[in-house]
């Protein structure tokens, strides 16, 4: 068990973590898929893969014009003439199935490397079209939903990767005060309780779900499975994350990022370790801090946090269910019941 610690995340922050030669891979004919990758951490992971020579590299993104900058950019920088942009909006699980379906038809009946690293932090109540909170929605149903969808796929390819982006914020979260209601997912997206000061904690909660249905996810991968997922924390990076963030909490980030950020280029090798290093024994279901594997938060490990994880599990599924028929599939024909 990992306790919070301030001292450890300082001297994370200060210390130098591996080039991304020491774990590079040849990605012949390899298909990559990074979801959030035209600006910040996922246009620079992207950009490592790139120099992997990738049979594909697909830049999963919402803003059509920062997307194609970053083909450009990635293409001019690295030489390589595979990556492409295909359209997500994790706001909208209409468009999340429809990514599916165009892998479906035209991904080549394989996917490699899936990094799930789209997010937002925001401290405003915002409901997307789908009716839910919108960080809730993007940085872990959506999220969740394009890893099931996906799944057939990646469990067809052999030694396939499906990597989330997760965040040491989690530690942050003590205790999920939401556990105390019957529905832990319908309080988070209750839009009278979630106030102000309920907001300020929202960004960490979304980063301990993506933890959660990692950890939960792995316990269902059926013996001999070619899917190895885990979660790799890049860190306090320069990037646009805090974009939405506004007033005094602003000057705190500005001056935090100075003092400890590190740039999008050194975050990134974490999210590409997590990708490439190791093997199955190893990262299977881990938590990825400072390219190794470290323990999570201590809440995570109580019995409430393993129950929390279970019930957190079971309605997102739930919930999934009803926004895409697959989803049901690939969970009874795919998984293990936990
Ligand atoms: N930066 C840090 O200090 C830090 C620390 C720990 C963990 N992380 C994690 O690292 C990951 C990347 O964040 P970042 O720091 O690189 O932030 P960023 O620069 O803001 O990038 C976030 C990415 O997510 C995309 N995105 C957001 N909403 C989306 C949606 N509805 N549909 C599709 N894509 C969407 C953004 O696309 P648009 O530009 O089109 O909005 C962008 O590509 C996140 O998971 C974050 O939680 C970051």
């Amino acid at each position: 068990m990992a306790p919070y610690s301030r001292l450890k995340f300082y001297s994370d922050q200060f210390t130098s973590l591996p080039s991304v030669d020491e774990f590079k891979k040849d990605l012949t004919g390899k298909t990559v898929v990074v979801v959030g990758a035209n600006v910040g951490l996922g246009l620079e992971a992207a950009r490592h893969f790139a120099t992997m020579n990738p049979g594909r590299l697909i830049l999963a993104c919402r803003t059509k014009s920062t997307a194609e900058a970053a083909v450009e950019d990635i293409q001019r920088t690295t030489g390589c003439k595979t990556v492409e942009y295909w359209h997500i909006d994790l706001q909208s699980f209409a468009s999340v199935s429809a990514f599916a379906t165009r892998f479906e038809k035209e991904g080549g009946g394989k996917l490699d490397i899936l990094v799930e690293n789209a997010a937002i932090a925001t401290r405003k109540y915002q409901k997307t079209p789908d009716g839910y909170e919108s960080s809730i929605q993007t940085n872990h149903l959506s999220t969740a939903l394009l890893a099931l969808l996906l799944f057939p796929i990646l469990s067809k390819t052999p030694d396939s990767r499906l990597t989330f982006v997760g965040s040491g914020a989690h530690f942050v979260v003590q205790r999920l005060e939401e556990a105390d209601s019957p529905k832990i997912l319908e309080k988070l997206n209750d839009e009278e309780y979630c106030t102000e000061e309920v907001m300020k904690g929202r960004y960490p909660i979304s980063k301990l779900l993506n933890l959660f249905f990692t950890r939960a996810l792995a316990e269902r991968l059926p013996l001999g499975t070619s899917v190895t997922v885990d979660v790799a924390n890049p860190g306090l990076c320069h990037s646009q994350l805090t974009r939405n963030v506004k007033g005094f909490i602003v000057i705190f980030y500005t001056i935090l990022k100075a003092i400890l950020a590190r740039s999008t280029e050194v975050g990134s090798r974490t999210i590409v370790h997590a990708a490439l290093a190791g093997d199955q024994q190893t990262m299977q279901g881990k938590y990825l801090n400072m390219c190794q594997v470290e323990e999570e938060s201590d809440y995570v490990y109580s019995e409430e946090g393993k129950e929390v994880q279970e019930r957190l599990w079971g309605e997102t599924i739930e919930i999934l269910k009803g926004k895409d028929e697959r989803v049901e599939g690939v969970v009874r024909e795919l998984l293990r019941t936990g």
